[in-house]
């Protein structure tokens, strides 16, 4: 392997910079050639390389987003855009692929190396931690904490009027931010994909809560929660349910994609650069480099992408008992 390119695909995470710098630098090291692609799947398409060197990545550890820029390409969906991808690959000599993205971008590099035998590393990068064969995710760690920070700011105001907050926090269809970020905030009740406690239940206690002396209260709800309502739905049921708290909703969006990324994030992030860079020069291809249990390890891509065997039970038990 004498050429590899790199490229950050998807929604953005906070820490991909830091990726992307620990991979053109472990080139570096590794005297091998770095090429960044701008734009995703869509730069691989379009022919949009630039030749990356140890000082091109200076001064980005710090910085969220992704300098190389992201996108979620329709084109590569298709079998055409791989197959242009392929030829402007081919043409600027590249040996081999680091994707640094979630599961859609593992999903476009597994068909890349099947179609076309083009050998491709996955890394995984995004907020959502819902990647198979991976403890965690870069972007992650930053995403809880800015959640965490938020919610503090929502329950200075929620206990002031004596509100109940539902505060909808992102994580597609798992409920890792959800979950995590409810335990720290301190939620009383949190609505998470892979456990669906129905409004019910969510209702009974909430007026239990209620009951107990509380005067306000935070409900985190993960976007992909099962409830069957949207957040303002809910809203609007708890409100016709509740009648002793003033209901308020708040979606915090994208700002759990932006920000300095965490320290742990930087330092996952250089690991898993640097692993990806190697894993290539140890010959490995198809494959996905992940954290466990605080060693770098790889996973292949098919594993990365199939269904993540999570346990969410002990920490929902711990929100049960520390919500009370
Ligand atoms: O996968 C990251 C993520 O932020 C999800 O949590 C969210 O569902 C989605 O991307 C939002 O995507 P977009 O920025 O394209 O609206």
């Amino acid at each position: 392997v004498k050429n590899i390119a790199v490229l950050t695909s998807g929604g953005d995470a906070p820490g991909m910079n830091a990726a992307i710098r620990a991979v053109v630098r472990a080139c570096s090291y590794y005297e091998v050639n770095c090429f960044g692609v701008y734009k995703g799947y869509e730069g691989l398409i379009d022919n949009d390389f630039t030749q990356l060197n140890a000082r091109s990545v200076r001064n980005i550890i710090n910085k969220g987003g992704t300098f190389l820029k992201s996108a979620r390409s329709k084109e590569f969906r298709t079998k055409d855009g791989r197959q242009k991808a392929y030829v402007n690959l081919k043409e600027n000599s590249i040996d081999a692929l680091i994707v640094i993205g979630g599961d859609g971008s593992f999903t476009g590099a597994l068909k890349l190396s099947e179609e076309f035998d083009f050998p491709v590393v996955g890394i995984p990068g995004t907020i959502d931690n819902d990647i198979n064969g991976t403890d965690y995710t870069i972007g992650y760690d930053t995403a809880l904490n800015t959640v965490v920070e938020a919610i503090d700011k929502i329950r200075d105001t929620a206990s002031s009027h004596n509100r109940l907050f539902l505060i909808e926090v992102m994580g597609r269809d798992a409920g890792d931010i959800a979950l995590n970020s409810g335990i720290g905030a301190g939620a009383e009740e949190i609505l998470i994909p892979e456990e669906d406690m129905g409004v019910d239940r969510l209702i009974d206690s909430l007026k239990k809560s209620e009951k107990s002396g509380k005067t306000s209260s935070i409900i985190v709800v993960a976007e992909g929660d099962k409830s069957g309502k949207n957040i303002f739905e809910l809203g609007e049921y708890v409100k016709e349910k509740l009648d002793g708290y003033d209901v308020r909703v708040s979606v915090l969006g994208h700002i759990q994609r932006g920000g300095s990324p965490s320290c742990f994030d930087r330092v996952l992030a250089s690991k898993l650069g640097v692993g990806a860079v190697e894993a290539l020069l140890e010959g490995l291809q198809d494959v996905m480099i992940g954290i466990v249990h605080k060693n770098v390890t790889t996973v292949p891509l098919k594993t990365a992408l199939s269904k993540r065997i999570h346990k969410h039970d002990r920490l929902i038990k711990v929100a049960d008992i520390t919500s009370v």
